[in-house]
């Protein structure tokens, strides 16, 4: 049980994860035209990965997360003769230098962080590879700690938000992700038809999705996040504002102080605040 998370730099990992390949990150080779597709665990990852698919059609290769599996995993990554999209939960600073050094296009999607909690949430529950919680309100408190794989979402959030004047950082919003795809297009310099737009963002609703997956049209052990290769615990219910059926008053009161202290200085925290 407490053997399925270690921790690196004061981060929590799974075992997925080997210490020796987070280790050797620092050396990885980016290159110029990779496209790093960056996250905190259930921010709608997958989504986007499935838009990217679409977006680009044949030429380029999704990859595993860069810090899953073993040292190997970077020989592996090295061999790939295709356009590489590599998606990633590490925070800013852990993220390999060369992909900065190179400035590589990266996407970052995030979600109100208190539907990613209670999605979360039900992805421990579910997921064998993660420790058990008994309670929501257990899980609460861990959350809030940042004692949870890939540690505290303000950290994560902050981390990268650091760098939003970058211009080879796209920022997008879990819950605007309707009206996204353009500006996808815009910023990856790709040359999609308003039709073809139509078309993806039908063929990415949840349901959709959700259901290629249970058709198994899709590589079932392909999944973009470290967590599990099981794709039937990616779409659970994919809604806004899900977080209203968990918190208590209270713990919405504890939750929004401590989320007004910590994004104080932050620029985009409004972007979380749709509907609060
Ligand atoms: P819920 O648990 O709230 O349903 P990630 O891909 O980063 O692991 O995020 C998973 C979350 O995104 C899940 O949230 C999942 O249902 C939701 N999701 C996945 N595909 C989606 C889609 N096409 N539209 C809306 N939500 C989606």
């Amino acid at each position: 049980e407490a053997e399925l998370l270690h921790t690196f730099k004061g981060i929590p990992f799974t075992t997925r994860s080997s210490p020796e390949l987070l280790k050797s990150l620092d050396t990885f080779d980016a290159r110029e035209d990779d496209v790093l597709l960056v996250s905190y665990p259930k921010s709608g990852t997958h989504w986007l990965a499935g838009v990217l698919a679409k977006l680009y059609n044949t030429q380029v290769t999704i990859t595993s997360p860069i810090e899953f599996g073993d040292i190997s995993r970077l020989e592996e990554l090295n061999k790939l003769s295709s356009k590489r999209i590599i998606p990633t939960h590490l925070d800013y600073n852990m993220l390999p230098p060369n992909f900065k050094k190179k400035k590589c296009k990266m996407i970052y999607i995030s979600r109100n962080p208190k539907d990613t909690a209670v999605s979360m949430f039900h992805y421990y529950r579910d997921n064998p590879n993660l420790p058990t919680v008994d309670t929501w309100t257990a899980f609460f408190d861990l959350f809030l700690k940042g004692n949870v794989v890939c540690g505290s979402w303000f950290d994560h959030f902050l981390s990268w938000e650091e760098h939003e004047d970058e211009n080879n950082i796209l920022f997008l919003f879990y819950e605007d992700m309707k009206k996204v795809v353009k500006e996808i297009c815009l910023f990856l310099s790709l040359n999609v038809s308003d039709n073809d737009i139509q078309d993806i963002c039908r063929k990415s609703s949840f349901l959709e999705m959700k259901n290629d997956t249970e058709k198994e049209n899709s590589d079932p052990s392909h999944t973009v996040c470290a967590l599990t290769s099981n794709r039937k615990l990616i779409f659970r219910k994919g809604a806004v504002g899900d977080w209203k059926n968990y918190f208590t008053p209270k713990q919405n009161i504890r939750f929004q102080e401590i989320f007004n202290e910590k994004m104080k200085l932050s620029k985009m925290a409004d972007s979380f605040i749709y509907e609060c």
